[in-house]
């Protein structure tokens, strides 16, 4: 399945599309859900955004930006085949750069948004506390550790981590329910929408503990463990 959906906004002047790879329920989730919202609970600090697309997800994120607050986002802005389905066209030519039109999506209304192209894994992070992590872009297990051991330490309690692949396509992406599953006594679920799931911060996560996260030294109890927490 390919989530096909443009995302309208209205610019004051015009409406523009956005194509976008979240679902309809996915969209109005991040629209309207309190939970997903830690500055509403008074919870202050930047905004994640692992995998941005088009700028979809980012114009809804960057509505949660309150003063002082930037947003960093990060992609490799590299076309690639399975692009056409959530774009509905074909203007781009695989390895084509399409930053430009994600700047054309999102500067118009976004406010202090830092966009970072090239791979997450050679990414570092810079923020101090931040109070949102969106993951859109853990598609390798590389990626998935490099992020969390770099930026998962800086979340603030009360803070969110929003998973946009949690439930996508069942046996996709499993490295990631070990990864929480590991990190249950400082996230806590608390939302899922369609593919999308939310975790609370509930304690600060060490960077000595962030910075362990790996795959290699499971076992079976380990794994039977995880699966009856997420099936439960
Ligand atoms: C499903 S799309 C994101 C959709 C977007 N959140 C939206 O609202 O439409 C996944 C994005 O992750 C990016 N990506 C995947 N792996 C990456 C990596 N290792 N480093 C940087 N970006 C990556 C892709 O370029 C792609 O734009």
């Amino acid at each position: 399945m390919v989530k096909q959906l443009d995302l309208l906004v209205w610019t004051g002047e015009s409406t523009i599309h956005i194509p976008c790879a979240l679902s309809k329920v996915e969209i109005d989730c991040l629209k309207h859900c309190r939970e997903l919202k830690p500055g509403a609970e008074g919870v202050a600090g930047d905004i994640v955004e692992f995998g941005c697309f088009m700028g979809g997800s980012t114009v809804l994120l960057n509505e949660q930006l309150q003063d002082g607050e930037s947003h960093y986002t990060y992609d490799l802005f590299k076309w690639q085949d399975w692009m056409k389905g959530p774009y509905g066209g074909t203007k781009y030519q695989p390895g084509d750069n399409f930053c430009d039109e994600f700047h054309r999506n999102t500067d118009w209304q976004c406010n202090r948004l830092y966009a970072t192209t090239g791979r997450i894994q050679n990414s570092t992070s810079s923020q101090g506390q931040v109070k949102l992590i969106f993951v859109d872009a853990f598609k390798e297990v590389s990626t998935a550790i490099h992020g969390i051991r770099n930026w998962f330490s800086h979340l603030e309690p009360g803070g969110v981590v929003i998973d946009q692949d949690f439930y996508w396509e069942p046996m996709q992406y499993t490295y990631c329910h070990l990864f929480y599953y590991r990190l249950r006594e400082y996230l806590k679920p608390i939302v899922r929408a369609d593919s999308m799931l939310t975790m609370r911060v509930i304690k600060e996560i060490p960077h000595e503990f962030a910075k362990e996260i790996t795959t290699t030294d499971t076992t079976m109890q380990e794994l039977s463990a995880c699966y009856e927490y997420w099936t439960k």
